[in-house]
């Protein structure tokens, strides 16, 4: 069966009741808990910091998915390590030295991945397999929740997808490939057809107001990947 994974992005949660939002999605069957940090720098937003990642990491009973879009970046990862972070994601034009900052991930025993955004080449990606656990293709801009999805991503995920192929083949080491932006239950089976196993979505599932509409969505989710079987 193709793998799916649901990682409900908390920036469209209710920040004052955010550790009953993480509580509720995961029962709704979230896979992870994806956590978007902005430092109005590298993106024009400003969000969440260690401290809130500390606050709800005892609600959470699956990993978390930090996803930092800060510059620079080596700064803050011994911070989000120290409050919980299971897997920490930032963006290959954030930092000077990309292999560094990988390796520094690991070194904190965290898994890592590189973030690409709708124009950045996947040149990226030639010699850093062995250092990531994760490649995270924007299909937006990064900075704002509730965007629609950019087409063009569609045939980077493909790309991805054979060149991570290739490289499980070769070393059985299987790389996840997540796809963060605009995805909803009426466009998740085609992002999942071009090659992508973990899926980010914010607006879709926090925008069904309640509990039971969270698990609806995420359950319409699973089921429209599920039919491509
Ligand atoms: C955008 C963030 C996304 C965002 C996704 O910069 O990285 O994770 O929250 O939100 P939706 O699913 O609403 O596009
Ligand atoms: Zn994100």
């Amino acid at each position: 069966m193709r793998q799916c994974r649901i990682a409900p992005s908390i920036l469209s949660a209710d920040f004052a009741r955010l550790g009953q939002e993480v509580s509720d999605v995961i029962a709704g069957g979230a896979d992870w808990i994806h956590f978007d940090v902005m430092d109005n720098h590298y993106v024009p937003n400003l969000t969440v910091g260690p401290l809130v990642l500390k606050a709800i990491r005892s609600y959470s009973t699956v990993p978390v998915d930090v996803h930092l879009m800060v510059e620079p970046v080596d700064e803050l990862v011994p911070a989000f390590a120290k409050a919980g972070a299971d897997i920490i994601t930032f963006h290959c034009e954030a930092s000077r030295h990309v292999d560094r900052t990988l390796q520094l991930i690991r070194d904190h025993g965290l898994k890592a991945g590189l973030v690409f955004n709708p124009a950045t080449p996947l040149t990226y990606l030639d010699y850093e397999l062995d250092r990531l656990d994760v490649v995270l293709l924007m299909s937006v801009n990064p900075g704002f929740g509730g965007q629609s999805f950019i087409e063009s991503t569609m045939e980077k995920i493909a790309q991805v997808r054979r060149r991570l192929d290739r490289y499980e083949a070769e070393t059985g080491r299987r790389i996840v490939l997540e796809v963060d932006g605009g995805i909803k239950p009426s466009n998740i089976a085609k992002v999942a057809a071009a090659g992508a196993d973990t899926f980010v979505a914010g607006s879709a599932v926090f925008g069904a107001g309640s509990a039971e509409g969270y698990a609806q969505v995420i359950s319409q989710m699973k089921a429209a990947v599920a039919q491509l079987d």
